[in-house]
């Protein structure tokens, strides 16, 4: 009996685009993980990510025929009789997901939830950005970095197995599932248990496009206006107290170094030895001092105002009081991986130089993205 084989749609488009752009902001996020600098690209990824998980619960309900969470969704007795299938060499032929791949897939897409959520977390938390920014602390934000960091290496590692899957899955039935899922066709008729009729939905792919190009826009859009004096940047936090004595008696010098850098205990020190600062005297009188002191007591690092004023502060035993900051062992650790190379750059005048790489020094807000390296 010849059997019929015809090519049958399997994957209708909005769930190719969906799973393509996933894989494009899955990477992205990955890629982008590593470095501070390119955070605001990490959280575009991530807000992405959340948005097709949004669009891929929803079309586990109304899409087409493979699509449907209710089409594939197996119990673990259908796992394990296919993967004994499979090592018997026998393993039946599935036109959608098959019990295994399906357990991938469901898995994928809860740690995709548990991930952008945890994700939104820190950035709340830690960054004190975000949606959730204001309902949570910077403790919070701490703890939720360590589970968005377990998480994210979770999905890799099922991506892994999926990733592992397809290739077995390909190798033993002689076809190319990669290729399925760009074109969305797959051979059928071949008394796969699981036919059913899939139409394209064209028109929801081209609004899933659209709609990513409209956010990509509106989220990027600060560059566009940037300039070389004003330039864009991302994520910044909220304006930091000045004084107008402060920024006059300490800018002379050097930047006005921000009292939120070092406790209020170093402060107190700085200002008491203020005739030998760095061998330097600042001749100070009585009444400028004691203003000195309130402004930058009230704004040390102590009250936490910053991302970098908090990790300041924890990293400096309590029994010390550092005249530099360059000397916390927070700065020293977020430091020492910069090249020597860099710091011998003409435009680089010494650790205490920050303007020449921060470009938010002045403001003393030190984000992330202000970061560059001359
Ligand atoms: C007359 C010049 C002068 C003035 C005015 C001055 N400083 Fe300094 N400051 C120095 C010198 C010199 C150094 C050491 C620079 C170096 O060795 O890198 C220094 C270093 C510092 C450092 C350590 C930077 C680091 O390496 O982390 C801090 C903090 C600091 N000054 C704060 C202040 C404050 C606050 C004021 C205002 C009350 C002030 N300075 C005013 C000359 C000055
Ligand atoms: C030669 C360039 C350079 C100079 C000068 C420099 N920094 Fe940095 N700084 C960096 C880089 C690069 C990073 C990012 C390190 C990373 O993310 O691992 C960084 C990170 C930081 C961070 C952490 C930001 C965050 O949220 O992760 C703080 C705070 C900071 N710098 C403060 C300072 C201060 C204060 C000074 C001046 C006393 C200074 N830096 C001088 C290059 C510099």
């Amino acid at each position: 009996m010849s059997k019929q084989r015809n090519k049958q749609l399997v994957w209708d488009l909005p769930t190719g685009v969906f799973h393509w752009l996933l894989v494009l902001a899955f990477l992205g996020a990955w890629l982008s993980s590593d470095d501070d600098r390119y955070l605001y690209i990490h959280v575009f990824s991530g807000y992405t990510v959340l948005t097709l998980l949004v669009f891929r619960l929803l079309w586990g309900w109304i899409g087409t025929h493979y699509a449907r969470f209710h089409t594939f969704a197996y119990d673990w007795p259908s796992v394990t009789a296919y993967l004994k299938g499979l090592l018997n060499g026998q393993a039946a032929r599935y036109l959608g997901h098959n019990p295994a791949g399906s357990w991938a897939i469901f898995l994928m897409l809860l740690l995709i939830l548990l991930v952008t959520s945890t994700g939104m977390l820190v950035f709340g938390g830690e960054e004190g950005h975000g949606p959730v920014a204001r309902f949570v602390s910077s403790l919070v934000g701490d703890f939720a970095r360590e589970a968005h960091e377990f998480l994210a290496w979770s999905m890799i590692v099922v991506v892994g197995m999926h990733l592992a899957g397809v290739l077995v899955e390909s190798f033993l039935h002689r076809e190319n599932l990669i290729g399925a899922m760009i074109s969305g066709y797959k051979i059928g008729g071949d008394g796969g248990s699981d036919e059913g009729t899939v139409s394209q939905r064209s028109i929801v792919a081209v609004v899933i496009l659209l709609a990513l190009l409209v956010f990509a826009a509106y989220f990027f859009r600060g560059y566009v206006t940037s300039t070389k004096d004003d330039p864009f940047l991302p994520l910044h936090g909220p304006q930091l107290a000045t004084d107008e004595v402060w920024r006059s008696e300490c800018s002379d010098c050097h930047l006005a170094y921000h009292p939120s850098l070092l406790p209020a205990r170093s402060w107190r020190r700085m200002l008491r030895e203020q005739e030998n600062h760095f061998d330097e005297d600042l001749g100070l009188d009585e009444e400028t001092l004691s203003h000195l002191q309130a402004f930058m007591t009230a704004n040390a690092a102590d009250n936490g105002l910053t991302e970098p004023a908090r990790k300041i502060f924890a990293s400096i035993p309590a029994t010390e009081s550092p005249l530099r900051i360059t000397a916390t062992p927070y700065w020293k650790a977020k430091h020492d991986e910069i090249d020597d190379s860099v710091w011998k750059n003409p435009k680089v005048n010494g650790y205490g130089d920050c303007e020449a790489c921060h470009r938010d020094a002045v403001a003393a807000t030190f984000e992330d993205a202000a970061m560059h390296l001359p």
